[in-house]
């Protein structure tokens, strides 16, 4: 890889598992979890993505000044390992890896947008395959600007200011987030939970959630212990949802 990683920065990345900083990929999704050998923690960053993926099938828009990168984990058959909240756990994470470096306080609009100034600054996509999770994080980091065709697009750097480093970020999001992981694997579900709730830009909130096949109108009236969302429609009935799209209504 190109970019010169401080010696400090990159002897914290090596804790958390192998470290895989690669130039270009396809989807550092994909080369997680193509990884040979056995299934252990690893970390794949790429610096550019040619078939960087988004929900929905969508294309996620990565470029050099973002900072992609995926987080390989052991999903074995014993309960517990990862929790169900897993997808919101990576959202905290991440929350709060920006926030410990700027006092800047980014929301979670469920499942798996991180928001700052309503606007969309990172994303998170977990992909499994037989026994391993890839948890594959897309943030916008020292961009300047966007393709035109990119919704509702903001980087760190456009609403703090001020140039990031990427990869003292990417420490500090999986210190947070192999913290997290292992609360959750101690039982540590409610402070979780009320943590997510704090960090909800949806809940209490009137919304529209488009589903695979529905549209939904209503209000959030909760996050359950799973991580769905519990949402009062618009015709009184209280409904659970698992995943979906959520766009707030004034
Ligand atoms: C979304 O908001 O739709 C999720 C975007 C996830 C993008 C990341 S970038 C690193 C990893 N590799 C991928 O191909 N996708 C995820």
């Amino acid at each position: 890889m190109k970019e010169r990683i401080p010696g400090e920065i990159l002897q914290k990345l090596s804790g958390f598992g192998r470290l895989h900083l690669l130039d270009t990929c396809g989807s550092t999704n994909d080369y997680a979890l193509s990884l040979p050998g056995p299934i252990e923690p690893a970390v794949v960053v790429a610096r550019e993505q040619t078939r960087a993926q988004g929900r929905f099938r969508r294309a996620w828009y990565c470029d050099p000044d973002s900072l992609c990168f995926s987080v390989l984990l052991p999903a074995g058959p014993e309960p517990g390992r990862l929790p169900s909240t897993l997808t919101q756990l990576v959202g905290l994470a991440v929350c709060l890896g920006i926030e410990s470096l700027s006092g800047l306080k980014p929301l979670i609009r469920w499942p798996n947008d991180v928001l700052l100034n309503e606007q969309k600054i990172a994303g998170i996509l977990c992909e499994r395959k037989g026994d391993a999770v890839a948890v594959g994080i897309g943030i916008n980091v020292n961009q300047t600007g966007f393709p035109e065709d990119i919704p509702e697009p903001g980087s760190l750097r456009q609403l703090s200011g001020r140039n990031w480093d990427k990869y003292e970020l990417l420490a500090a999001v999986l210190e947070h987030l192999f913290r997290l992981l292992r609360e959750a694997a101690a039982g540590h579900d409610s402070s979780h939970l009320e943590a997510l709730k704090q960090r909800s830009s949806v809940l209490h909130r009137r919304v529209e959630v488009r589903t695979l096949l529905r549209r939904h109108l209503g209000t959030v009236v909760d996050l359950d212990r799973e991580g769905r969302l519990v949402l009062r429609t618009s015709d009184g009935k209280v409904i659970v949802l698992n995943s979906g799209q959520v766009r707030r209504l004034r």
